[in-house]
């Protein structure tokens, strides 16, 4: 499974990318209001530190301004992904972008059924969230072990990001189900690298050696 971050914050990006562990980014409209910059800015410095595909949200809600800053998101670098509503408007933009080769991303997926037209339209991805499933007490895992085996029995190409992710158990699961990419704020990321044991045993292997010196 990959790894992509989701955050705006290019000094967290920075981090995780000298680590090696990321390979794409997503981002959000909250996540950009959050920094207080602006999109283009932020997705062009990220472009600049990782080497993979780079979610930009579109704001519009009617198809045909959707498309049209669909197509000006996308010539800010050739690894922008466009992010696109799943709504019907969004599938509309999604089938044209598709057609002129124009990556997308369709975010707020909360069915198997919507990420089949989602796919039909031609998006490269689909963000199932799993978090905000579990916040109105659904299990989003399911969604993501649902979607992964329809899109396996059907061939579908489209690739499963599994997005709103909370916890490091979230990204096991979803490993286990198959999404082939899970979008991992920082927080998390730090978590699913610290192991108490871990600690504990470079506390003692130091405490053994200082012992060696004496
Ligand atoms: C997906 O691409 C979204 O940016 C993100 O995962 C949403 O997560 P949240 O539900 O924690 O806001």
């Amino acid at each position: 499974m990959q790894f992509f971050m989701d955050t705006a914050n290019v000094e967290e990006i920075r981090q995780a990318s000298q680590m090696g562990i990321i390979s794409g980014v997503t981002t959000n409209p909250s996540l950009i209001a959050r920094e207080g910059r602006n999109l283009k800015e932020v997705i062009q410095e990220i472009a600049g530190i990782v080497n993979g595909p780079i979610s930009a949200e579109a704001i519009s809600l009617e198809a045909g301004p959707m498309i049209e800053e669909a197509r000006v998101i996308a010539t800010w670098h050739k690894n922008v992904v466009v992010k696109i509503p799943m709504t019907a408007a969004g599938l509309t933009a999604v089938k044209t972008l598709s057609d002129e080769g124009i990556k997308t991303n369709v975010t707020l997926i909360f069915s198997t059924a919507q990420a089949l037209l989602a796919a039909s339209a031609g998006a490269t991805y689909v963000s199932p969230f799993v978090g905000r499933l579990d916040d109105i007490g659904e299990t989003g895992i399911s969604l993501i072990q649902e979607l992964s085996e329809v899109f396996t029995i059907q061939k579908i190409p489209t690739q499963i990001i599994a997005a709103s992710i909370r916890n490091p158990i979230h990204v096991i699961e979803a490993a286990k189900a198959g999404a082939q990419i899970a979008t991992v704020p920082y927080q998390v990321l730090l978590q699913l690298i610290k192991h108490p044991l871990t600690d504990a045993g470079i506390a003692k292997f130091l405490k053994d050696w200082e012992g060696l010196k004496k």
